[in-house]
């Protein structure tokens, strides 16, 4: 099948790939001329396991093409996918304002059938809005030209995308036109081999369902960040009451972990778009409301931990950091707790040396050159003169350090443990004092 995606953003590229790997021609639009050139190169904007050699292979084949260049992109193609990114306006709503730009794109130059499809998350009644949208172009020229609009919302997760997109464990096709849905079902067929995985439904349920899923997962993480606090006080281990929870099969051991709050591009924003979906109609979403707050407090929790253990006396004192993105696997720090962290430490007057395996470039393009950040090449180098180590991103390479010669190179032998990798026990008998999130100890 020929397929066109607008936005070569994580969804775009990862989506456009996937479906150049099952066969389809696939063009990716962008207006960044430079990401364009850089891909058509074999430069991948961003880390992601597993992508780049899927890219280029799919690209040497012929079967995956980058463009700035619109038309020619929209008249090869019978699918259509708009993939560009939603930021938040000022009040935390979905900016659709490149969405809707897509559509008028699409409707100045489509001249055949297409379906065009909403990949991007978007608020509930976006569909009609693209519809409308994409019509008002192809009538502002006389064009009689048929389409569909359906929504087709995305499920990846930074850091494992490629493997959620080859096997979804669901593909929600949001229509009400059987030719839409038909295309669509063949487009997919690869993808849902074995067993069912195609949920067809109306438009509006598969836009909600997009922000039901993420606002459920988010609040999971919420909630558990809520008992870890609560475990703090009491004198119990979040840890072992995870354990004792998780294996009911009605909980799940799934999003259930405790940390410095939840980050990256899509639980804040979608949590906050969907309250004020909410709030538009009329609604006041507690529930999601108590979300977000529990969320805004637990990114202080591990500047909280290290600021009491120091009494407030931060001022010249230098914090060893290991994690900047805001998961394992990506080289993204939107929203990363790693921030929230350093900003702190630093308006206290205290000096950070970070490593992350992949998220050094972009600290260095969010902060630049400072006196106060160095950005090291390896976990040991962020030992020199450092008093406390501050762990902030489950990468694998921190799980196993070695605790003897921690507690020898930390002046102030501290451990804060913002994941709770560690085992309490075991660093403390290495000679370093514990902090975790909800372990009792800290309280
Ligand atoms: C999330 C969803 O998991 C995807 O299903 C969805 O498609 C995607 O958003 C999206 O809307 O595009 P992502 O943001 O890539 O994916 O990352 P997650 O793995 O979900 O992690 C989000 C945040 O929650 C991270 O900061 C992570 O550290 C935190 N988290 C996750 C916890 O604090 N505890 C947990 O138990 C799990």
């Amino acid at each position: 099948m020929k397929v066109t995606i607008f936005g070569t953003g994580y969804v775009g590229l990862v989506t456009g790939t996937c479906l150049a790997e099952m066969g389809n021609h696939v063009v990716c639009v962008d207006v960044d001329a430079d990401k364009v050139a850089g891909l058509e190169r074999g430069q991948i904007p961003i880390y992601e396991p597993g992508l780049e050699p899927m890219v280029t292979r799919n690209h040497a084949s012929g079967r995956l093409r980058f463009t700035t260049e619109a038309a020619p992109a929209i008249a090869q193609a019978e699918t259509i996918f708009i993939a560009v990114g939603t930021p938040p306006d000022e009040d935390g709503s979905a900016d659709l304002r490149y969405v809707l730009e897509v559509a008028s794109t699409i409707g100045e130059h489509l001249d055949h059938y297409a379906v065009v499809v909403d990949k991007s998350t978007v608020p509930v009644g976006t569909a009609d809005r693209v519809r409308a949208t994409l019509r008002a172009a192809l009538d502002a020229r006389g064009a009689k030209v048929e389409f569909d609009v359906v929504s087709n919302p995305e499920f990846l997760k930074e850091g494992d995308a490629v493997n959620d997109c080859m096997r979804p464990d669901r593909i929600v096709i949001g229509s009400s036109s059987d030719r839409a849905i038909a295309q669509l079902s063949k487009l997919y067929a690869p993808f849902n081999r074995n067993h069912e995985r195609l949920v067809v439904m109306d438009e509006r349920s598969a836009e909600l369902t997009k922000y039901a899923a993420n606002a459920m997962l988010a609040t999971k993480i919420s909630f558990m960040n809520e008992i870890a606090n609560i475990a703090e006080r009491v004198g119990a281990d979040v840890e072992q009451v995870r354990l004792g929870i998780g294996s009911d099969p009605r909980i799940g051991f799934h999003f259930i972990y405790p940390g410095a709050g939840y980050g990256g591009s899509c639980f804040p924003k979608d949590v906050q778009a969907l309250e004020r979906t909410a709030k538009a109609h009329d609604y006041t979403a507690t529930l999601l409301e108590a979300v977000e707050a529990v969320n805004a407090k637990q990114k202080h929790k591990l500047y909280e931990l290290i600021e009491r253990h120091f009494e407030g006396d931060l001022k010249g004192r230098t914090i060893a950091l290991w994690g900047l993105a805001f998961k394992p696997n990506t080289d993204d720090m939107r929203e990363a707790p790693s921030r929230y962290l350093m900003e702190a430490l630093w308006k206290a007057g205290a000096r950070i040396r970070a490593f992350d395996p992949e998220a050094r470039d972009e600290a260095r393009r969010i902060y630049g050159e400072r006196e106060d950040l160095l950005l090291c090449d390896s976990l040991q180098e962020t030992l020199d003169g450092a008093d406390a180590l501050a762990v902030v991103t489950e990468w694998k390479a921190f799980r196993s350090p070695d605790f003897e010669m921690l507690a020898e190179r930390l002046g102030e032998r501290v451990l804060f443990d913002g994941r709770n990798l560690y085992d309490p026990e075991q660093v403390e008998e290495a000679g370093l004092a514990y902090y975790g999130i909800g372990r009792g100890r800290s309280a």
